[in-house]
């Protein structure tokens, strides 16, 4: 068996510029009302708009997280049917399922074993979002999925940036798309996420810019009583 060495993936550059962020002053722009970045944070988000095509980004902990703040942003609740792969990681069905939504897995197509839009049931069960994860930097078939069932798509992204669909980077092409940016990804940062969007919030209810604050109102709640959103 090939042993493969340990190394160190972050150059000289993003040293510097890592160490350009610490130096310049507030890391984060969070006051407890509007959640909003620092500088470098900010300026992510544009940078990452303008690279993929996206009107709004917004960096987020973990892929996780931005799964999460999709699914509060489809307004997705207890008793609402959210459909997805089984083939994917546990974060794709586990972030609908803690709002309290239906998870209903689906079949997989045997190319590139993502989401097989030409099953029943997709267009039989009427769901509220549809997540179809972008596996191994293959996109799912996205145009398909996101005129389905009027249902909101969701892309997980997580393994696929710069995965292209009829000239579009996937990620832009549902409703909302999330990039991960974990130290195993193909843009890391030791831990991280990008949630992004097209929408303007004038489809349902999916304006992913709003998603975060609603995510953090839940998490200013005291009782805790739906879920602890503490991460
Ligand atoms: C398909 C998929 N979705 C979601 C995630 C979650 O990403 P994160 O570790 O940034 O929360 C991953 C990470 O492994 C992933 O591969």
């Amino acid at each position: 068996m090939i042993k493969l060495e340990p190394y160190n993936s972050i150059s000289k550059t993003e040293s510097l510029i890592a160490e350009a962020a610490v130096q310049y002053g507030p890391l984060s722009g969070y006051l407890g009302g509007e959640s909003k970045g620092g500088y470098y944070v900010e300026k992510l988000e544009a940078d990452w708009c303008e690279t993929f095509g996206c009107k709004h980004a917004i960096a987020v902990n973990s892929a996780t997280s931005g799964l999460l703040a999709a699914c509060v942003a489809a307004d997705i609740r207890q008793g609402d049917r959210v459909i997805t792969t089984p083939y994917t990681m546990s974060a794709t069905a586990a972030t609908p399922q803690f709002l309290g939504a239906e998870v209903v897995f689906q079949d997989i197509e045997t190319s590139h074993y993502c989401l097989n839009p030409a099953n029943s049931v997709l267009t039989d069960a009427k769901p509220r979002a549809i997540i179809a994860t972008n596996l191994f930097g293959h996109p799912a078939d996205l145009v398909a999925l996101r005129t389905m069932n009027k249902a909101i798509l969701i892309e997980d992204n997580a393994q696929a940036p710069f995965a292209m669909q009829y000239g579009k980077y996937t990620g832009t092409i549902g409703h909302i798309g999330i990039w991960s940016m974990n130290v195993h990804k193909h843009i890391q940062c030791g831990e991280g996420g990008i949630c992004g969007t097209n929408n303007d919030g004038t489809e349902p209810k999916c304006n992913a810019e709003t998603a975060l604050n609603k995510v953090t109102q839940h998490q200013r709640k005291t009782d805790h009583q739906d879920a602890t959103w503490s991460h």
